[in-house]
């Protein structure tokens, strides 16, 4: 019994000698490993190791450029095979390209995010001629003035040039125009 016991204890305490042995001997072989590369030196082992890893990197880099071409040569086999879906791509393209007015085009990228119906935090809605009548009687100078300087009214706060003080006067100004256009005469 008290045989058994210590045959029992001696194999659990070898299985964890065993176990720290392979922990140090794993511990060592990284340490070995992150040590060749931090010191990149020309020390015997290393430079061997060096040399021995460099033509790897090269392998790799002349190989690059071989795979590359696959896609472009199935580009337009793709496109072949679906011509259905190519001329879908192609027609509103060329559909769109005369329709957008800059004005109309600077409304959609800058100003709709506030101005689409039924306008957000206080602008007054695309096309909504009951809110822009009491603006558009203050004249254009004064509508101009706020579109590019911007304001602060009574409903909310119109930003400089809607935000996109990247966008040039005679943009803004088109885009103003536009918005106009969808309420006056
Ligand atoms: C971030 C939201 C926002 C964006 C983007 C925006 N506006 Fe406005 N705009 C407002 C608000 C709010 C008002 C109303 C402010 C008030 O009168 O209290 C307003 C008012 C106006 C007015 C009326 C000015 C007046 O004096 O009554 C015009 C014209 C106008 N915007 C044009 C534009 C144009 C053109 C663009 C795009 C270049 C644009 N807005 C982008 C929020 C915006």
């Amino acid at each position: 019994m008290v045989e058994k016991r210590d045959q029992q204890f001696f194999d659990a305490f070898m299985l964890l000698v065993g176990i720290f042995v392979g922990i140090i001997v794993g511990v060592i072989l990284l340490g070995d490993l992150v040590g060749d590369g931090a010191s990149a030196e020309a020390g015997g082992a290393h430079s061997m190791i060096e040399e021995r890893i460099q033509p790897l990197g090269q392998v790799a880099v002349t190989g690059d450029p071989a795979p590359a071409p696959a896609p472009i040569a199935a580009a337009p086999i793709a496109v072949a095979q679906m011509p259905a879906v190519a001329a879908q791509a192609a027609a509103p393209t060329q559909a769109a390209a005369p329709a957008a007015t800059p004005g109309s085009a600077i409304y959609a990228q800058a100003c709709a995010l506030c101005h689409v119906p039924p306008g957000l935090a206080g602008a007054p809605a695309f096309g909504d001629a009951a809110s822009w009548a009491p603006r558009i009687a203050q004249g254009r100078d004064v509508l101009a003035e706020h579109v590019l300087n911007g304001y602060q009214g009574s409903t909310g706060i119109m930003p400089p040039k809607g935000g996109r003080v990247d966008l040039s006067d005679d943009d803004v100004l088109a885009a103003m125009q536009y918005m106009l256009d969808a309420v006056g005469p």
